[in-house]
């Protein structure tokens, strides 16, 4: 897709890489929206954005992701992409995390963004995308992190099955999979302490491969290796 001028909706504008995201995807000149839950990081990054809707959301709430989804398309007339960018982790022991912090996990990192692609899907004409953040722990689970993994891994099965649907309907739709990235994420779980980590990619880095594979309908952006990020054009 072309993002000079398209309308791109970014829920989870408020974090650090939906944050550098949105401002890759601004710097390239597509018309921006914002959607985050803490109220005074969503003030300061519509400062950042000035003109740009922001709407507030809870992932907690699917109504409040459907409704970012209507009113920032009434606001810009429409949208031509929406990337999914928001998260929560938290670290343990699968006996010790208990069936609330595990339905947190679920509801946060894979019903959520399903309930913006729903709300998303009905309104994207064809030649648009959607884009959601996974992480590499879908292809390598992660000991004290299973229902992180799990709930990350439930979304790369979503969004693959929803590829071939939105595919008929010219409809693009991108998974990333960044390894471990410098943003203090792991320093902000519900519960839990990061185990020690080596250091973080750079997410402007991951924000330019985002905007690159949205521009080349690509469906896959992984770390390599060496940390490089991956383009694939055909997720696997
Ligand atoms: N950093 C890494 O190492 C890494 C690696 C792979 C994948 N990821 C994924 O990258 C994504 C972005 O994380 P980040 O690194 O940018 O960390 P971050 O700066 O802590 O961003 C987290 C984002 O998630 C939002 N969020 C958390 N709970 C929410 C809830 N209940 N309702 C609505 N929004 C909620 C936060 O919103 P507020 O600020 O408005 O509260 C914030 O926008 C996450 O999905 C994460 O799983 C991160």
């Amino acid at each position: 897709m072309e993002l000079n001028g398209a309308r791109v909706l970014v829920a989870g504008a408020t974090g650090v890489l939906g944050g550098a995201i949105t401002a890759e995807l601004a710097g390239r000149g597509s018309r921006v929206a914002l959607a985050g839950r803490d109220r005074s990081r969503l003030d300061r990054a519509a400062q950042v954005h000035p003109g740009a809707p922001a709407a507030g959301f809870d992932a907690y709430a699917p109504e409040s992701c459907v409704r970012a989804v209507r009113e920032t398309s009434a606001a810009l007339g429409g949208l031509d992409a929406v990337v999914v960018a928001f998260g929560s982790v938290a670290f343990g022991a699968a006996q010790d995390i208990g069936d609330e912090v595990a339905e947190h996990l679920m509801a946060v990192n894979y019903l959520a963004p399903a309930a913006f692609f729903r709300a998303a899907l009905g309104i994207l004409r064809p030649g648009s995308a959607i884009a959601a953040v996974t992480g590499a722990v879908v292809d390598r689970p992660q000991p004290r992190m299973s229902d992180y993994s799990a709930s990350k891994a439930a979304l790369t099965t979503w969004l693959n099955a929803v590829r071939g649907e939105a595919r008929s309907a010219g409809v693009a739709v991108l998974e990333i999979r960044p390894g471990h990235l410098d943003t203090g994420f792991a320093d902000r779980p519900v519960v839990g302490t990061a185990p020690p980590l080596p250091q973080g990619g750079d997410p402007r880095h991951v924000a330019g491969a985002v905007a690159d594979a949205l521009e080349a309908g690509a469906e896959l952006l992984r770390s390599g290796p060496d940390g490089s990020t991956v383009v694939e054009r055909r997720a696997r």
